[in-house]
């Protein structure tokens, strides 16, 4: 298939939840940490499985907690479990594996940004789904970046208005994330693997929601913003 074809079938969504959330240093890892009363993953997986598109959901575990997980999951037919990697591309990798073969369009999303709304979803695969083969959801950069060098000295202040930070879910065709991710091969999220194999991605909105649950400040965060209250 090239770049011009339009696909077509099923959605899979990968969600990567693998990770021990060292950074938030809880007794447990991240995926199974309390809020507002139910695991983080739960959150997560709840909006996944409220994109009518999505056929397949395989949730990547911390390697030990694959019982625990797949049992809170036994009644959802469509929520698979495996256990993941030491890095997060090894989780991804994990996930893909057992991915039905028979969904053309595949999302990979962290389980840490799990108040991200069904919404984001639908617009990664409204973009699939008009012929992009790789699309990220992001928000344009609020802050001045520099660059700097390793003494921290600016060499550069890249034009603000070129940058986003992007989130998850980020969406692929089956056969080009496949592709890019090839044993061995590893960045800082998965459209760069794409980008590097000559891919062209597509940025479109994602939303304030979908940020990273990395640190406690983050956690309590997340939890307001369930609890309907305006953070301080
Ligand atoms: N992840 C994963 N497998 C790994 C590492 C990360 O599935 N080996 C997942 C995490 O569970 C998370 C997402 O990738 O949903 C983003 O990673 P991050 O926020 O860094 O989570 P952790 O690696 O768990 O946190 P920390 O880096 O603080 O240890
Ligand atoms: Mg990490």
């Amino acid at each position: 298939m090239t770049d011009a074809d339009i696909p077509s079938g099923g959605v899979g969504v990968v969600v990567v939840a693998a990770g021990s959330g060292s950074r938030l240093g809880a007794a447990v890892p991240k995926a199974l940490v309390d809020l507002a009363g139910a695991p983080l993953l739960d959150h997560a997986v709840a909006r996944v499985l409220a994109v009518t598109d999505v056929e397949q959901v395989v949730v990547v575990a911390p390697p030990g907690l694959v019982p625990e997980i797949a049992g809170r999951y036994a009644a959802e037919p469509r929520v698979a479990v495996v256990a993941g990697g030491a890095e997060r591309s090894d989780s991804v990798a994990a996930g893909l594996a057992v991915l039905d073969e028979r969904l053309a369009l595949v999302l990979v999303h962290d389980a840490a940004r799990c108040l991200t709304p069904p919404e984001v979803f639908d617009r990664v695969i409204a973009a699939l789904r008009s012929g992009d083969v790789g699309v990220v959801p992001g928000l344009p950069v609020v802050d001045t970046i520099k660059r700097v060098d390793e003494d921290h000295l600016v060499t550069a202040t890249p034009d603000r208005s070129a940058l986003w930070a992007v989130q998850t879910p980020q969406g692929f065709t089956r056969e080009v994330l496949l592709e890019a991710h090839a044993p061995g091969r590893r960045g800082t999220d998965d459209a760069v693997l794409v980008e590097e194999a000559g891919h062209r991605v597509r940025v479109v909105p994602g939303d304030h929601l979908a940020f990273k649950i990395t640190s406690r400040a983050d956690l309590e965060q997340a939890a307001r913003l369930l609890a309907g209250a305006t953070a301080p």
